[in-house]
């Protein structure tokens, strides 16, 4: 079973990157997890680059979600919004659309920020993007605020109702995907 992380931010010390890292620890034995490293390397998205021969960043993106057997997103909220990076990501990815690699995929959404509010609307606008694509996500979200305090040494989530959460999201993706019929055990690329 392999689970494919997004983090929707750019940052080097993004507290979403590590709330990706927080969830790979919390799952079960043979469920590799890895982080898709080529966010940045995404042109905006433009139909007419999107032909016979799409940017390879895309082309890859599309790949590697379409091996992946559940993808975990983990969003900070930009003005009350997701980042445009990540949805551009997501644009590309749900081309072409009949067809696109995130129909039946398993998602969950999970989110930190700054603020008190834990990025829930990135969240909620994130989940309706993927549901749009086809994607069957999760209902639960994971609202991380004050990510700056949010996160003990270890990389753990600091509140151990949030940590506890954090395993459930997981456990829950991970049995979302386990019965959609995917559940091959696979090498992380
Ligand atoms: C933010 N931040 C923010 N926080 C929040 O709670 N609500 C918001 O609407 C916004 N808007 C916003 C816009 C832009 C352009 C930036 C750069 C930042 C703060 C944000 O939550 C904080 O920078 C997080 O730490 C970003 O996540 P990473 O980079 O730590 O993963």
């Amino acid at each position: 079973m392999h689970v494919l992380g997004f983090a929707g931010s750019l940052r080097r010390d993004s507290h979403n990157r590590k709330l990706l890292a927080a969830a790979s620890h919390l799952a079960c034995d043979g469920v590799t997890f890895a982080v898709w490293p080529r966010l940045a390397q995404l042109p905006h998205y433009n139909e007419d680059l999107d032909g016979i021969e799409p940017p390879p960043a895309a082309t890859r993106l599309r790949q590697d979600i379409a091996a992946a057997d559940a993808l975990l997103f983990a969003t900070p909220e930009y003005n009350s919004s997701l980042p445009g990076g990540l949805k551009n990501a997501l644009d590309w990815a749900s081309r072409p659309y009949e067809a696109n690699v995130l129909r039946h995929k398993p998602c969950a959404v999970v989110g930190a920020s700054a603020g008190f509010f834990g990025a829930v609307w990135a969240q909620a606008e994130l989940r309706q993007v993927l549901r749009s694509c086809g994607s069957l996500v999760l209902d639960r979200q994971l609202p991380v605020g004050r990510a700056f305090e949010a996160f003990g040494p270890d990389g753990s989530l600091a509140d151990p109702a949030l940590g506890t959460a954090l395993a459930e999201i997981v456990h829950d993706l991970v049995r979302l995907a386990s019965r959609e019929g995917s559940g091959a055990l696979r090498a992380v690329a």
